[in-house]
């Protein structure tokens, strides 16, 4: 037997795995709060492989509120199994229809650069696992750049582009920044697990979020070739408050793309 004794209660399970222990599983994470329980409750399962001593851990993590992205090692991001390692920034699903018109921008042997990389699910959805093109990213922290590394992404420790300027400035087709925008003044209003695990540096992005955002416009001005596209995850009120800078640095067909809610996601735009 397996015993996790957390908020959600105790809950125990045997080797066997029966749909009535798996049942249990996700009521107990149900208890704590997880929105997906059931399917977490299988993936807990199976990342414990049978071993119940592991999956009593596992539990015991997951209802404190870690990432289930770290506990099991991995989440899926465009179709794609991306290693997560603890600490690292967890890619969201929200972030896919950027990767995915990156995607459709990038030509075959072309070269793209993603700012803040952290575990580099957008250079794996651009294809750099299959050399479709040469994808490099770049993050401020180690742990992001080693994490980036383990999925075969070309990564670079820096500061946005600092290190890239010199070698790649004016030579690369795509910029992809899923940069921290969440304004400092909202960081209070994230989820609580959120705020308690993953990287403050990793979501804040200073007054208004529109710091790191308006240096990566630009950065990306001096990396793009004329013709060449950035695209930009943000949101609220951003799109509007960068629209000026972007047209400073000579950006045009600006496209703001939103989900289906109707709410401003992302910006996609070409230098002229
Ligand atoms: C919101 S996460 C996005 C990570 C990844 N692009 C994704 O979609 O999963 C932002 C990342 O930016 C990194 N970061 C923060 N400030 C940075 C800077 N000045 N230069 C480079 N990376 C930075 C953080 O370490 C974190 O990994």
């Amino acid at each position: 037997m397996v015993r996790a004794r957390r908020a959600g209660g105790p809950v125990e399970l045997n080797r066997a795995g029966s749909p009535a222990q798996l049942e249990e599983l996700g009521a107990a994470l149900a208890r704590a709060g997880c929105v997906a329980a059931e399917d977490e409750a299988a993936e807990l399962w199976a990342a414990a492989g049978g071993d119940l001593a592991t999956l009593g851990d596992f539990l015991a993590r997951r209802v404190t509120g870690e990432p289930l992205a770290w506990i099991v090692g991995s989440t899926t991001f465009c179709g794609e199994t991306i290693v997560v390692h603890p600490g690292v920034y967890v890619p969201r699903w929200q972030s896919e229809p950027l990767a995915l018109e990156a995607r459709r921008r990038l030509t075959p042997g072309g070269v793209a650069v993603d700012l803040c990389t952290g575990a580099g699910p957008i250079p794996v959805a651009l294809g750099c696992r299959q050399g479709f093109a040469r994808v490099v990213g770049t993050d401020l922290d180690p742990a992001a750049v080693s994490c980036a590394t383990a999925n075969g992404v070309e990564a670079i420790e820096c500061d946005l582009a600092t290190a890239l300027l010199p070698s790649l400035g004016g030579r690369v087709d795509l910029v992809t920044a899923v940069v921290p925008y969440v304004p400092s003044e909202e960081l209070v209003h994230l989820p609580r697990d959120v705020l308690a695990h993953e990287p403050r540096r990793a979501l804040d992005g200073g007054p208004g979020g529109t710091v790191l955002l308006g240096r990566a416009v630009a950065e990306a001005a001096t990396l793009l070739r004329p013709g060449g596209s950035l695209l930009v995850e943000l949101g609220g009120e951003q799109a509007d408050a960068l629209a000026p800078l972007l047209v400073g640095h000579g950006f045009g067909e600006i496209v703001v793309a939103r989900d289906e809610d109707g709410d401003v996601r992302s910006l996609w735009c070409r230098r002229s």
